[in-house]
């Protein structure tokens, strides 16, 4: 799929600007600070509905301005849409799809699909588990609706029990809505689990390939799905039983899919506590590289791959694979200078695009 134009009002640091890509390379190019991050969060937010950068939509909106709009095209293999997004003074948000207004930002996903890459991503590998539980949410919500309804209502009762545990939760009548809760948790927790796993067994392999090639066969990595119980909903069920009166002293559940993580192992050891700067990188690369693959074998849709500020990051064997990939489907990329070829290059300034070549 691509995207062949994109509208932005009082987004950012653009008053109001237009944009037609083509298929291939784009190369978006200008010094710091002038709005080429913001140009590809307002793509990722057509796709996800979310910031990359911030929960906070009012952020989103030119400073002095009371809304903001983005208007996004889309061209699959079969059909085209016209996707729609208004955020107001208060900071809500409005999704129109087709002209059509949506009840639920949700009903987004899935229509136009991202893989998004910036330096931040090297979190991914090492930092917080929140952040590879992040990967595959957005990843499978993207994917899969059913994913993503199973996520909202995950969340949902999660936020609700965690509220019920702060409050204080004495009695048997506490214990009896806590069951009620846990239920929930159990039911669509089992779902989450279930396709995470599919997902992690589907990508595993394609990333070990991708990973090999790019560290020239050096290096196998390998990713696990870790969960400290039975992944089953009656093992989860368990779990959430059996940290019950440890929950009540936290005022927080910490049992469950929402403190899962992906374990992810170089020649057998764990990256998330060791791994170099670069092996990050190239695991990260890996990780998302394999995703694009992923999305494409599940959807028959390749994803548009957005790149943020990656290539300063990378040495010359992983810029140039990371170019090839980013030739063969359509590619955002930001940089603060462009040398390469085959692109349609626009150089930013103070949110406006004040220049457009084309080297095809
Ligand atoms: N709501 C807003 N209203 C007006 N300007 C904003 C708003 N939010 C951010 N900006 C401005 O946008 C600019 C940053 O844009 P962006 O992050 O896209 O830069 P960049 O081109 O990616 O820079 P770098 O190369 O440093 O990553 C800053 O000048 C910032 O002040
Ligand atoms: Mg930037």
């Amino acid at each position: 799929m691509r995207i062949s134009g994109l509208y932005l009002k009082n987004f950012r640091n653009y008053k109001e600007e237009k944009a037609a890509f083509l298929p291939g390379l784009n190369v978006i190019c200008g010094k710091n600070a002038m709005g080429k991050t913001n140009m590809l969060e307002a793509v990722y937010l057509s796709a996800v509905a979310r910031s990359p950068r911030t929960f906070k939509d009012k952020e989103l909106i030119m400073e002095g301005a009371e809304y903001s709009a983005i208007v996004c095209q889309v061209e699959k293999k079969y059909r085209s849409h016209k996707i729609e997004i208004h955020i107001d003074q208060r900071g809500k948000k409005r999704v129109i799809i087709d002209s059509i207004p949506v009840n639920r930002a949700g009903e987004l996903l899935g229509i136009l699909n991202v893989v998004y890459f910036s330096p931040d991503e090297l979190k991914l590998i090492k930092e917080a588990p929140e952040n590879r539980r992040k990967f595959l949410d957005i990843s499978l919500s993207q994917q899969q609706k059913s994913y993503f309804n199973a996520l909202s209502s995950y969340t949902k009762a999660l936020k609700q029990k965690n509220n019920l545990l702060k409050t204080g939760c004495h009695g048997k009548d506490a214990d009896g809505m806590l069951d009620v809760w846990d239920e929930t948790l159990a039911t669509h927790g089992a779902t989450l689990v279930k396709k995470r796993f599919d997902f992690l067994s589907s990508l595993a392999p394609m990333a070990k390939e991708i990973h090999a090639s790019i560290s020239k066969g050096s290096e196998e990595m390998t990713l696990t799905y870790e969960a400290d119980y039975e992944t089953t909903k009656e093992g989860i069920l368990n779990a959430l039983l059996r940290s019950r009166e440890k929950d009540k002293k936290l005022q927080y559940t910490s049992a469950g899919p929402h403190r899962d993580d992906i374990k992810i192992e170089i020649n057998g050891k764990d990256v998330r506590k060791f791994a170099s700067q670069g092996q990050q990188r190239t695991a990260a690369l890996s990780l998302k590289l394999a995703e694009m693959k992923m999305f494409r074998q599940e959807t028959g849709e390749v994803p548009v791959l957005l790149l943020d500020d990656v290539l300063s990051e990378l040495d010359e064997t992983r810029k140039e694979i990371l170019i090839n990939m980013a030739q063969s489907c359509q590619t955002l990329l930001t940089c603060t200078e462009y040398i390469g070829e085959r692109s349609r290059l626009f150089t930013i300034e103070n949110g406006k695009i004040i220049d457009i070549k084309d080297s095809y």
